[in-house]
């Protein structure tokens, strides 16, 4: 079950699954809280002096936000740094950051904030996973994607050669604070990229967010402040609501990945070089209305209406790749099972399904459209 309770400006949403209860703030100006936010949930065990917190962020993100974060803990902060990028989501980097951690005398009892997009996310989660065998972390997400998708759920790991995420563990942090204004500084890409996620979340689920970002499209990708927030509270409160009810993503959990079957395939068959993480996700659920529509399990004014809204959120950015590549990737994804292909379908704005019988036709036609279009951009 979530709940979700509204102070002034804050929203707070509830996660309760059966290996963890956790709260995720989310507001404009939440930055200069979270000191005493953390302090508070380890009963004052920071200005006491008996426990300490460690920030994992990156260079930028510390530049920008870091003097905000560090001026509401009530003891200093010891910083961590990792660079930017995908490619330092690595073990390499993991144990970098536990050998710091033992150098500067961190033990069971410190406390870990990870402080940057996904990237950072993934890794301090999956380093307080680790270290000591497990210690406590909260989330301090900086980008659309981590506030609405990756800090919450619980999943945290890093990416080897072979693939991305394909080592981590399930640890969900002490509570996540998001704070809308640090979106202000995100890369316009970015931001659209992520809102994608909120589209998803709004397809699959809740109709009213959908709405919204439809009606309001302008003051969302404007960067207005109270929209984004609004926007990223009901993404938030989906993604929570999946995972409350299938926290190992045995069932229902799976419907978050709409979009992200040939997503994925795009992703990998152009080396995760071209598109963003989001803007390929887009072309994935532009996909998945397509078979859904054809299938006639929505309808063709429902599909429409997803179709132009994905589109809103973008521009579709081009790519270059073979439509029967594409298709023969979807077969590799983790999340099948027993050899049946797993897809999404969309049944209608806030509702969706896990389909098995979607046919390799089926597929090849959707990505023969996609690919053609994909490449003129291109
Ligand atoms: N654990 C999960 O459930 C889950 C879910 C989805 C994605 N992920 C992971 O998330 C990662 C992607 O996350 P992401 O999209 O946040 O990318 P990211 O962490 O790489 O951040 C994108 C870029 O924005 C910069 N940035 C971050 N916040 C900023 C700010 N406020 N102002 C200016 N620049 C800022 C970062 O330094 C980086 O260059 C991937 O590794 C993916 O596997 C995990
Ligand atoms: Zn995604």
């Amino acid at each position: 079950m979530t709940t979700t309770s509204k102070s002034a400006e804050n929203t707070t949403i509830a996660v309760r699954t059966s290996s963890a209860d956790y709260d995720v703030e989310i507001g404009a100006g939440l930055l200069a809280l979270v000191g005493e936010r953390v302090d508070a949930l380890l009963a004052g065990g920071i200005a006491a002096g008996k426990q300490r917190a460690f920030v994992v962020t990156s260079p930028e993100i510390d530049r920008l936000w870091g003097e905000q974060l560090a001026a509401g803990f009530p003891a200093p902060l010891t910083k961590l740094m990792v660079p930017a990028g995908e490619e330092h989501k690595r073990l390499a980097t993991v144990e970098r950051l536990a050998e710091e951690l033992a150098g500067h005398g961190a033990d069971r009892d410190s406390i870990l904030i990870a402080f940057g997009g996904g990237v950072i996310g993934d890794m301090t989660g999956f380093v307080a996973a680790m270290y000591m065998r497990g210690i406590r972390y909260v989330g301090v997400p900086t980008t659309l994607l981590a506030q609405v998708d990756s800090s919450l759920g619980g999943k945290t790991g890093v990416n080897l050669a072979a693939g991305k995420n394909l080592v981590g563990a399930f640890h969900h942090p002490l509570a996540v604070y998001a704070d809308t204004t640090t979106l202000e500084t995100l890369p316009a890409a970015e931001l659209r990229a992520g809102l994608q996620e909120s589209v998803k979340a709004g397809i699959i689920r809740d109709r009213a967010l959908f709405d919204f970002l439809e009606s309001e499209s302008a003051a969302v990708l404007g960067g207005d402040r109270a929209a984004l927030t609004q926007v990223v509270a009901a993404s938030v409160r989906v993604k929570a609501d999946v995972v409350n009810a299938d926290e190992r993503e045995l069932g229902v959990r799976m419907i978050l990945n709409l979009g992200h079957t040939l997503g994925h395939a795009i992703e990998a068959a152009t080396g995760y070089k071209q598109l963003l993480h989001g803007e390929a996700v887009a072309w994935g659920m532009i996909a998945a209305v397509g078979i859904a529509a054809k299938r006639g399990t929505v309808s063709a004014a429902e599909a429409e209406r997803m179709e132009r809204v994905i589109r809103a959120y973008g521009p579709m950015h081009g790519f270059i790749a073979d439509a029967g590549e594409l298709v023969a990737l979807t077969a590799k994804d983790k999340k099948n099972r027993s050899g049946a292909r797993s897809f999404v379908l969309p049944v209608g704005i806030g509702d969706a399904v896990v389909v098995k019988d979607v046919s390799e036709a089926e597929l090849m036609e959707a990505a023969v459209g996609m690919v053609a279009e994909a490449r003129v951009i291109a």
